[in-house]
């Protein structure tokens, strides 16, 4: 697989879809993915996304410590590595390892881009608000890539399951989008 570029003013089409994503860190010889439900676009021109990470994430430590982060969408095809990503913390295990992700740094960051996700989004940190137990990083979108057979411009949701992006609706329990439909 090999991703075409997405507008920087674009990128929202790629979280629009309220789909997990693979939020990835890396400062110095440390890095870090971890699942992220809680993401949304907050601008387009600029493009600013706001991410919501747990006080305690590792991941979260390394986003204050580098400036930066990158969201990769994973398809149906690595629920289970994103189930795993969501519960084990970077302090205890090399997740990238456990869950068998390529990766390489990013184009504009160094937070890794995962290979065997359908898009990524890269981000270099604007704002961070506390909110209660989580951080709002706010990211202005650097670079963003993804998939030209499943993204053309926003979801081809008619790939096969694999390579569609999925919701989290708790716990263990997710869902795949359905139809398109216009008005
Ligand atoms: C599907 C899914 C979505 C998640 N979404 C979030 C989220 O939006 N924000 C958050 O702080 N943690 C979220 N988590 C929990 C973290 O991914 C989890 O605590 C992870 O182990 C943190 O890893 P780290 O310590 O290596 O950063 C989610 C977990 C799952 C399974």
């Amino acid at each position: 697989m090999s991703k075409v570029k997405v507008p920087v003013n674009q990128a929202y089409r790629l979280l629009n879809i309220g789909c997990v994503a693979l939020l990835t860190a890396a400062h110095e010889s440390q890095q870090s993915v971890m699942a992220l439900a809680w993401h949304m676009p907050v601008s387009i021109k600029p493009p600013l996304v706001a991410i919501a990470v747990g006080l305690a994430r590792f991941t979260a430590e390394l986003i204050q410590k580098s400036g930066e982060f990158a969201l990769n969408i994973p398809g149906y095809g690595l629920l289970s590595q994103t189930q795993y990503c969501g519960t084990v913390s970077s302090r205890q295990e090399d997740k990238f390892a456990g869950a068998k992700l390529a990766y390489q740094a990013g184009n504009k960051v160094k937070a890794p881009v995962i290979s065997q996700c359908l898009a990524q989004v890269e981000c270099r940190v604007v704002n961070q608000i506390l909110a209660g137990d989580h951080y709002i990083f706010v990211g202005q979108v650097e670079d963003a890539a993804a998939e030209e057979e499943f993204f053309d411009g926003m979801w081809k949701i008619t790939a096969e399951e694999k390579n569609l992006p999925f919701q989290h609706l708790g716990g263990t329990s997710y869902l795949l989008p359905g139809r398109k439909v216009t008005p």
